[in-house]
């Protein structure tokens, strides 16, 4: 399986480049942001949970996400060509149960995409797309301490990967082609 983590802070581009891998490498794609939205949209008891730490920018429980990541794979790994993984890991923890997880399907992490964009180009991406986003965190205060949350929390996921020989690190401010020509580059070098 080529599997592949697309990571970065907020407003990095993670989503809008995962719909040009899905289309050019044909494969599965798992948002943990996404599929919370839809927990919350649906008035789950899980949606309940994660509405509360989302409204603020803070993370939500590992072992939630972890749960959400392995009945994925139990219905995915095996039948599809690989994945992308979008907005997960987000912790150490995370990864460390993405890595074991793969592992009891012989797999792993093909390549860490790390999207380097800076605050400024954030907040400024993030406010704009707050105008029609409709999402409850798409508002000056959440978004900072989303990139606060994402610098104290999630940045040293990039280290993990790392010692692991799997980072490629994406300049991620310029022309949406441009960046994804970069990416194409990263993933046909593990493919
Ligand atoms: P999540 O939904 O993952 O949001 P996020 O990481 O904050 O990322 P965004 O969706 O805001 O941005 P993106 O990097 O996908 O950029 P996009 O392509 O949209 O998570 C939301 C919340 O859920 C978290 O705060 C947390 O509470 C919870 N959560 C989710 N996963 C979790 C986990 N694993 N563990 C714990 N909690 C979790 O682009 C942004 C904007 O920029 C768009 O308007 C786009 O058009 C524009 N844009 C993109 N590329 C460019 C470019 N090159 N130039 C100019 N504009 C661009």
């Amino acid at each position: 399986m080529l599997n592949i983590v697309i990571f970065g802070p907020p407003g990095s581009g993670k989503g809008t480049q995962s719909e040009n891998l899905i289309k050019k490498y044909n494969l599965e794609h798992i948002s943990t942001g996404d599929l919370l939205r839809h927990e919350i949209q649906t008035n789950t008891q899980l949606g309940a949970l994660a509405k509360q730490h989302m409204d603020k920018g803070e993370l939500v429980p590992d072992e939630v996400i972890i749960g959400m990541i392995d009945s994925f794979l139990d219905k995915n790994a095996g039948k599809v060509t690989g994945v992308i993984f979008d907005g997960f890991p987000r912790t150490v923890a995370q990864a460390e149960a993405l890595k074991n997880l793969l592992a009891e399907y012989k797999s792993g992490v093909s390549v860490m995409l790390n999207l380097e964009v800076p605050d400024a180009e954030l907040l400024t991406r993030l406010i704009e797309r707050g105008k029609t986003s409709g999402r409850s965190d798409d508002n000056e205060e959440t978004i900072k301490k989303r990139i606060e949350v994402y610098n104290a929390q999630t940045r040293p996921v990039i280290d993990f990967y790392k010692k692991e020989g799997k980072l490629a690190n994406i300049k991620g401010v310029g022309a949406i082609d441009a960046i994804f020509a970069e990416i194409c580059k990263a993933v046909d070098a593990v493919k």
